[in-house]
């Protein structure tokens, strides 16, 4: 177990980076942020009393990944039940995820974080609306060995949602080693749909990987990988290489979640049949919807009718992720190719996920409901600005993400991004360099010889001539705004690459709740979203780990 202050090596495009020369853990290298602004722990407060109470341990560890060594360079959160319903904890396959928490709309929770790890660490409940000092903000990081008292109702509903840190500059390779667990809310309006439950209910966390020859956890990032976020060669699913689950010929209920540091997923069956959505990141839909497939981007998760009933014992399924163009910048991909993909999955690849094999024949399936649930979505007509939206403008250009011009920092609000309490409010999100105007773009003409300059890419102004709209740098981005879920009004191709965005199109869910949603090149969404309750200051940010941790995040102070 080392503690890794190494600084980073380049990493050369593609696969080619260095294999088991490489120290395991080579990142943070000087990034765009400064420091951070420490806050001091929260304690429990006598007149809170919990409904569930929750410990929650942060330290090293180790896990069987894949098969023959253990893992031991992990990190993980374990999670005690101190008070509370029996079955609020479940190990999630004796893997390196955090128990998976079982809550209820209503339930007053406290957990008590403490932190066993060598370096600063904070957790924040994704997707669940808290109070600001309950939300993880990186100013409240605890050092080692002190603790973290989180207190508050949850008010979501039913849902999939999930913890994971949130540390300034450190998110990306703290999730990476593990640190990040599932949380699924219930309530009493899914109770009564009856959907699949216990055996027939299956999270599936879906994570990538890269390991050293010897199995420990390889986190090779130079300037190339934090461009386009991390990408491993290796798909774990609820902690595990070559997952694979039996199953009865029946309906089940698959609740996805990918808790990946960057990669994009494009969900697909394997026979060809379409998906059947039953929910999104906050919750179930109106009614079920059906897609070819799905994009599932970091953050995001997806509630799936999965139904087996006719397949005969010793029938495999198998859940793909599909080709698609955008998961990285065009000039990447086109380089990708140029270099034969390198070693591993790249970015947008295709590879199989996870196999179900039916191993027991039955005729006792549910049916598939035919109206779920009714979310309260957010309207354009409740929002304060509905004439005048808020700009979360996505620009990217070789170590400068930022969202609406800046990188994070401390307490540094825009006037945009000052929110008045108990309100709703319209977005647009785009990409600033998607018009027509050039923007900053990359230049081709140094080639290869180009690539090792400036630490990766040799970059150039202007050049973007024959690369069509949007830059060649431009990629898309999942943005995650926190607090409460928003409404996807519209998502706009208004300068998209026609090819590429064909290969994902067909796969966004746009009804539902949403807090996290992927921005493809060239797109321009409408989201609204309600500030209630709750006054302080909450981030939003890309869910692409290395862009965030690059600063690609800002907050709103709600008051
Ligand atoms: Cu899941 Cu601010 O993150
Ligand atoms: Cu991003």
């Amino acid at each position: 177990m080392s503690t890794e202050k190494i600084l980073s090596r380049r990493a050369l495009l593609g696969g080619l980076a260095i294999g088991a020369l490489a120290a395991p853990f080579s990142a943070r290298a000087t990034q765009a942020m400064g420091p951070m602004k420490r806050l001091p722990p929260r304690w429990a407060s006598p007149g809170f009393s919990p409904d569930v109470e929750i410990e929650l341990v942060a330290a090293p560890a180790s896990a069987q990944i894949l098969a023959g060594a253990t893992t031991n360079n992990v990190w993980r959160y374990a999670a005690r039940l101190v008070k509370g319903p029996e079955g609020t904890l479940t190990r999630l396959n004796d893997s390196y995820l955090a128990e998976l928490m079982r809550l209820r709309t209503g339930q007053k929770l406290r957990v008590t974080l403490r932190n066993a790890l060598p370096e600063p660490n904070i957790a924040h409940w994704h997707g669940l609306h808290a109070p600001a000092e309950a939300d993880g903000h990186p100013a409240y990081a605890i050092d080692p060995g002190e603790s973290y008292v989180y207190e508050f109702e949850i008010r979501n509903r039913a849902g999939f949602y999930f913890f994971h840190p949130h540390t300034h500059e450190a998110t990306a390779t703290q999730v990476y080693r593990g640190l990040a667990g599932g949380i699924i809310v219930n309530d009493a309006e899914e109770d009564a749909l009856g959907l699949p439950s216990g055996e027939y209910e299956l999270p599936i966390v879906l994570q990538d990987r890269s390991f050293t020859d010897d199995n420990q956890l390889r986190y090779d990032v130079g300037m190339h990988e934090r461009m386009i976020g991390f990408q491993g060669e290796r798909i774990l699913v609820n902690g595990k290489a070559d997952y694979a689950q039996d199953v009865a010929s029946r309906a089940y209920r698959l609740r996805i979640l990918n808790a990946s540091n960057a990669r994009i997923y494009k969900l697909a069956w394997d026979d060809g049949s379409p998906i059947t959505v039953l929910g999104v990141d906050g919750g179930l839909l109106e009614a079920p919807e059906t897609k070819p497939y799905v994009m599932l981007a970091p953050g995001e998760r997806l509630d799936v009718w999965a139904d087996f009933s006719g397949r005969k014992a010793g029938s495999t399924v198998v859940l793909r992720s599909a080709a698609f163009a955008g998961a990285a910048p065009k000039m990447a991909e086109r380089m990708q190719r140029m270099m034969g993909g390198g070693a591993g999955l790249p970015a947008g690849g295709d590879f199989p996920l996870f196999t179900l094999r039916v191993t027991r024949e039955t005729t006792d399936s549910p049916a598939l409901p035919k109206r779920l649930s009714k979310p309260h979505l957010p309207r354009l007509e409740e929002a304060a600005n509905k004439n005048a939206p808020r700009p979360i403008a996505i620009s990217e250009a070789p170590m400068a993400m930022l969202i609406n011009g800046r990188p994070y920092a401390f307490d540094d609000w825009l006037p945009i991004e000052k929110i008045p309490l108990n309100t709703t409010q319209l977005f647009e999100i785009f990409h600033q360099h998607g018009g027509s105007h050039m923007g900053m773009g990359m230049s081709m003409g140094g080639g290869m010889g180009g690539m090792g300059m400036g630490g990766g890419m040799g970059m150039g102004m202007g050049m973007g001539m024959g690369m069509g709209m949007g830059g060649m740098m431009s990629m898309a981005h999942p943005i995650h705004l926190h607090g409460q879920q928003f409404a996807i009004l519209s998502r706009e191709p208004e300068m998209v690459d026609e090819e590429a965005y064909a290969t994902v199109k067909d796969g966004f869910v746009m009804s539902g709740l949403k807090d996290t949603v992927p921005v493809f090149t060239g797109e321009r969404l409408r989201i609204v979203k309600p500030f209630d309750d709750y006054a302080g200051s909450f981030m939003y940010h890309c869910h692409n780990l290395e862009h965030e941790d690059m600063g690609m995040m800002r907050e709103f102070l709600v008051g």
